[in-house]
């Protein structure tokens, strides 16, 4: 998976920008931990600029987009963290965990590094209706399911967990699958689907029809009869969450 990302990577941290709203419930829930590692920390959104953070990534075309002054970084993947046992107050891991090849040890890892609190941040499997990932093609939903473990494989990994919505705001400023909800034109933009790991999984005949679809049902009114209500709305839960495990 680190090869897929050298790969989707390019330009990367220019459409997957740290939303501030989103910002703001992760360092809510790191809160009280005064050192940090990321793992599949990409090109480094969301790291807290307040405390100690390490990063650990394997893609090098991620690594190299890294901005200047930020966390220090190793090149490494989360089955095998090179860190101590409770080397970190706590240790986080946002949407990069579905990409990982072997998720049960991965998340061990993470409990292994962690002093305090694991915080993850991911999609239930177990929800749907997001009008994209239903229709524009209906094999991003199955896709997803299939690589996104369940809330119960977190409770097997880290025990009791605590489970809040990570609602998506309407003008959401980063780029990942559910952040244009309420833009549908946006998903007809090759550039933001270049960004979106999703649709590099799929293959590129599904994804072609998909969008065609969606193109279709944009200009003839049925993605608006259909979908328009959601106009109305400020923020949406499409089943992102952020998973906290405190140890004790
Ligand atoms: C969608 S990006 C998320 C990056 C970052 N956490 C963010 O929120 O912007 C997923 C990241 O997971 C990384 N990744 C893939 N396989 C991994 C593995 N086995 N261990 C750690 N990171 C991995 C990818 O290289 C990529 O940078």
């Amino acid at each position: 998976m680190a090869e897929l990302y050298d790969d989707i990577g390019v330009g990367y941290r220019d459409r997957r920008r740290p939303d501030p709203r989103v910002a703001a419930a992760i360092v809510r829930a790191l809160e009280g931990t005064d050192s940090v590692v990321n793992a599949g920390a990409g090109a480094g959104s969301y790291e807290p600029a307040d405390r100690f953070v390490v990063a650990v990534e394997p893609a090098m075309t991620m690594i190299r987009q890294r901005r200047a002054g930020s966390a220090a970084v190793l090149q490494a993947v989360a089955a095998d963290l090179p860190f101590r046992d409770d080397g970190f107050a706590a240790a986080l891991a946002i949407l990069t965990i579905h990409h990982w090849p072997d998720k049960a040890r991965g998340l061990d890892e993470l409990a292994r590094v962690a002093r305090c609190r694991v915080v993850v941040v991911t999609w239930d499997p177990s929800i749907s209706g997001f009008w994209l990932a239903d229709d524009y093609p209906p094999e991003i939903l199955e896709n997803d399911r299939k690589i996104f473990p369940t809330i119960d494989d977190y409770r097997r990994a880290f025990g009791r967990i605590d489970v809040c919505p990570m609602v998506i705001p309407h003008d959401c400023v980063d780029g990942f699958l559910g952040a244009y909800w309420r833009r549908p034109h946006a998903y007809l933009d090759a550039g933001v689907r270049g960004a979106i790991s999703t649709f590099a999984k799929l293959p590129p005949r599904s994804v072609e029809s998909g969008v065609e679809r969606l193109r279709r049902d944009l200009d003839d009114g049925t993605w608006a009869r259909r979908h328009g209500h959601l106009l109305d709305r400020t923020e949406i839960d499409l089943g992102y969450r952020i998973v906290v495990a405190a140890k004790l």
